[in-house]
Formats: C-alpha cells, structure tokens, sequence
C-alpha cells in the first residue's frame, strides 16, 4: 500500500534532478576539471598571456573578445579558430565573417598557449577552455575581476561564416536589436550591459565611427548622443574620408584597464559606438537605471561582469563525447592527421630525393 506514494514521490525526484540537469547546459562543465590530468594548466595560460600583454597590453582586450565571438557562434566550441578548410570536411572559416575579418586579434597567441598547454599535458586540454581560461586572466591582468573558470568543452568539428554573421552583433544596432542578439543566445538585459563593460578597455577602427561623427543615419550630421567635445577629439582621430584603420581607444582616461569608466562615459555621451550609447540614451530603456548601478558602483559592475562571463562562457558547449580535444586549434584532428600524414610522405620523398642523388 505504502509503495505508491514511495514510487510517485522517486519519480518526482527522478523527474526533478533529471529536469534541472537538462535545464543546465554547463551541468558538466567543472572547475577542477583538469584537477588529475593538467593540475597547472591555469598557470601555463596566465604565464603565455602576462609576457604576451606586456608588450602588447591590448592583447588582453582583444582575448576576451575571442571568447565572445566564439561564443556567439555555435556556442564555446573554438570554431572561431578553425581556418579554411576543403578536406577532410569543408570548413569556411568564421574569421573572414565581417565582424572578425580584419578584426579580431590573439590567434597566434592561443596557439602559443596550446603550444605550451600540449608540452605540459599532451592531447588533454581543449581550445574551447584556453580560450575561456584566456578571457578570465586577461580579465585579471587587466585590473577587472577573476572567478573560477568552470572547465571540461570539448572543440567542435565544424564553424560557420553564416552564424558569425548573423549571430555577432553590428556596432550599429538599436538597443532592440542588441538585445535580440543576446537573448538569441540566453543571456538578458543585464548579460547585454554588463558584458558591453567589456569596452573599457581596447581599440575599435575608425571605419566604426566615422558615420556617427560626419553623417549620422545618413542626416549629414554627427550623432546627437555624442558629446561636443568628445566629437571633436574623435574627428581628429578619424577624419572624414581618412583611414578606416586608423583605431581609437573606447576610453579616454584608462584604455587598457578594466573598470566601470565605460558607464561614467556613457552618462555624459562618451560612448564611441553607436551600440555603447544606446545603453543609455535610447529614451525610457531598462538599461539606463543598470548603466547608472555599474557608474556609481564598481563592485557591482565586476560582480556582474563575472557572472555575466561565467554564462558566455556556457553558451552551447559540448562535454563528454561530442566533439573532440583538438591538438591543433585551427584544424579539426582529421584534418591535422591529414597534414601530418601529407608532412611524413614529403620527408620520405625528400629522403627518396637524397638518396637517389648518391
Ligand atoms: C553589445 C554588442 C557588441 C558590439 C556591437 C560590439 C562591437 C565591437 C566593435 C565594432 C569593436 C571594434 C572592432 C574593430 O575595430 O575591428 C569591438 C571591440 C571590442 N569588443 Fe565588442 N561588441 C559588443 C559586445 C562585446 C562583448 C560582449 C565583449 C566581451 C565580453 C566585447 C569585447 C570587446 C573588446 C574587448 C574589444 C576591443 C578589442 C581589441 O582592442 O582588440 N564586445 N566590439
């Protein structure tokens, strides 16, 4: 008599335990992850960025970059490093997509890391976690916050063009759209103002601003939600018609450090993009009070900052058997048995060579 409640009451668990582990795509990502198999891998990383960043300390913007533009596309896979491909299986590379092309920086730099991660612990740590490892030290370097990197993606054999152009959003968009770009992606209104935070540090080209300080929306005037003088100085760094290279700090006082200056800039119309003012100056928007909580207070900022980073960094990713642990980040394993089958045939036949010129 007493089994009925007992086997409905194991069932609800059964359905609850089951129902909250399917509800979190990160439930196996962990961050002692690497605890038995690459103890020091946290350490290998910082160390390859701290003497990266201290020649080019523009370098930790641009790898937290990376790892929201990985994310966007096909979730923390590291697709964003895959490059062009015919064979084994054609991949067309997300890094000539229109938001990366020309754009994104560090490449080199995560295969100096995967370098140094494979001597120390050979076939074990993904890219997908360099690159989310990366994004949390630079953070650290960068004067922001550090949190616990949860730990275990595996790397995706495929990437695409399509889904990085249509996913990453433009610096010319409306608040909506913005938030339409993030929430396609599970991440809300605060994800979108804190994680924009991100443009406290770091450089944009000018070809991103010049309509907004000569001929905005096609009015052949600058951007009403740009302050005066900030216009000036800005036209002197972009001037209509020069190069569209030339780069611009997104901030005035501290370019390469992390703090909440961004949101100070934004109340007094010092945003340098298009989508960093409309966070503030798009009339009656939720975003406006979270802008003025991140200016006033710092530590709110990075609190939200680091969790709005941890849910990133959990966008879409692939554990347990999907995918692979790539050994080199910018081919699939196929593809780099492939190169290094191509690699051993040529040696022999220059061996062949050599020989036969005896
Ligand atoms: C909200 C939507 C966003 C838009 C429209 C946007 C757009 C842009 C653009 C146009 C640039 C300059 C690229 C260039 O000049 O080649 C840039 C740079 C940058 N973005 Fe964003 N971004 C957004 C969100 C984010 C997020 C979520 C992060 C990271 C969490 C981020 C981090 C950065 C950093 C650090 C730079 C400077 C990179 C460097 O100096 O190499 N952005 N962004």
């Amino acid at each position: 008599m007493r089994s009925i409640p007992v086997t409905v009451a194991a069932l609800c668990y059964v359905v609850v335990v089951f129902g909250v582990l399917s509800f979190s795509s990160n439930a196996e990502l962990d961050p002692s992850f690497y605890k038995n198999t690459c103890p020091n891998v946290s350490s290998i990383v910082r160390e390859v960025v701290r003497n990266v960043s201290k020649k080019d300390p523009r370098m930790l913007a641009s790898l937290i970059r990376l790892h929201f533009h990985d994310c966007f596309v096909l979730g923390c896979d590291a697709s964003i490093l895959l490059n062009n491909t015919d064979t084994p299986t054609k991949i067309e590379s997300e890094q000539q997509a229109a938001p990366n092309d020309n754009s994104i920086r560090g490449l080199d730099v995560v295969n100096q890391i995967k370098t140094a991660v494979e001597k120390a612990c050979p076939g074990v740590v993904s890219c997908a976690d360099i690159l989310t490892l990366a994004a949390e030290i630079s953070s650290v370097l960068g004067g922001g916050p550090d949190w616990k990197v949860p730990l275990g993606r595996r790397d995706g054999v495929t990437a695409s063009r399509t889904l990085a152009n249509q996913n990453l959003p433009s610096p010319f968009s409306s608040l909506d759209k913005l938030k339409s770009a993030f929430a396609a992606q599970g991440l809300n209104t605060t994800d979108l103002v804190a994680l924009s935070g991100a443009h406290t540090f770091g450089r944009a080209r000018c070809t991103f601003v010049t309509s907004r300080l000569y001929n905005f929306s096609n009015s052949g005037k600058p951007d009403p939600t740009l302050d005066t003088t900030y216009l000036q100085q800005l036209r002197g760094q972009c001037p209509n018609g020069g190069s569209g290279n030339n780069l611009v700090n997104f901030e005035l006082t501290s370019p390469d450090t992390i703090d909440n200056d961004y949101y100070s800039n934004l109340k007094v119309k010092k945003g340098l993009l298009q989508s960093d003012q409309e966070l503030f100056s798009t009339s009656g928007a939720d975003t406006i009070s979270i802008v003025n909580t991140f200016a006033n207070n710092q530590d709110a900022f990075f609190a939200n900052f680091k969790a709005s980073m941890i849910k990133m960094g959990n966008i879409g990713v692939k554990t347990g058997k999907d995918g692979e642990v790539r050994k080199q980040c910018n081919f699939i394993n196929k593809k780099s048995a492939e190169l290094d089958l191509a690699s051993v045939v040529s040696k022999e036949s220059s061996q062949e060579a050599m020989v036969s010129s005896f």
